[in-house]
């Protein structure tokens, strides 16, 4: 597909997006947030979902986190226009209060829809809603920052899993650490697949600790 026909596809899936009423979410919203950015971006960013000013402009990320976000982006010498940032739900969940899981699923036609589209390299996951769509069984504090393979909806992608950026703003610790593992995003970009951390596989517990070899020492 040419950047044009990207272009006009992304067009008609915001309009789309706005009209949307998959879920209750649009009831109490001022409008649909689709998501921006480059069609042909290397990296997309998804997060939760809109918060106020995100409802209000019709935008991702335009609030403090995402003054956070933009500024994170720009320190890599990377400009905001050339990544693609959305959310797993388009339409503000009332009093920012988390997004349930129907509204998550309901939200996954636009959301797979998105990345068909861009077809990125890499995405990068924004707290743990958006991270347990493309990484089953995680806990963020123990894999945020490492860049590993995930399958979604049959196709291999690289997921860099970080803590969201309110999240950061709201403790110290956090935002050295999602400053940290933002620093690691350009070698994640030019990464090979040979270099990743393959899907999580969840192992069954040893039943007990006495191996074939112990035994014989018995
Ligand atoms: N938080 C999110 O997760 N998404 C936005 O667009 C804004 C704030």
């Amino acid at each position: 597909m040419t950047k044009e026909e990207k272009l006009h596809q992304l067009a008609i899936i915001s309009d789309e997006v706005r009209k949307c009423q998959r879920c209750v979410l649009f009831k109490a919203a001022t409008s649909g947030v689709p998501g921006e950015g480059d069609v042909d971006a290397k990296v997309m960013f998804i997060g939760e979902g809109p918060g106020f000013n995100e409802d209000k402009q019709g935008r991702p990320f335009v609030g403090q986190a995402g003054k956070l976000l933009t500024e994170t982006i720009e320190s890599l010498g990377w400009k905001r226009p050339d990544v693609f940032i959305t959310n797993v739900v388009r339409h503000r969940p009332p009093e920012n209060r988390d997004p349930l899981p129907e509204e998550i699923t309901a939200c996954d036609v636009w959301t797979d829809k998105i990345i068909e589209l861009v077809e990125p390299k890499v995405i990068v996951t924004l707290g743990r809603f958006s991270m347990a769509k493309f990484i089953s069984g995680a806990t963020i504090s123990k894999v945020h920052g490492q860049a590993r393979l995930s399958n979604y909806k049959g196709r291999q992608y690289v997921v860099m899993p970080m803590f969201h950026p309110a999240a950061a703003l709201r403790a110290g610790e956090m935002m050295s650490q999602f400053k940290a593992d933002f620093k690691k995003l350009p070698e994640v970009v030019n990464m090979s697949i040979d270099d990743l951390v393959p899907p999580l596989v969840k192992k069954e517990e040893p039943k007990n600790d006495v191996g074939p070899n112990q035994m014989n020492l018995i």
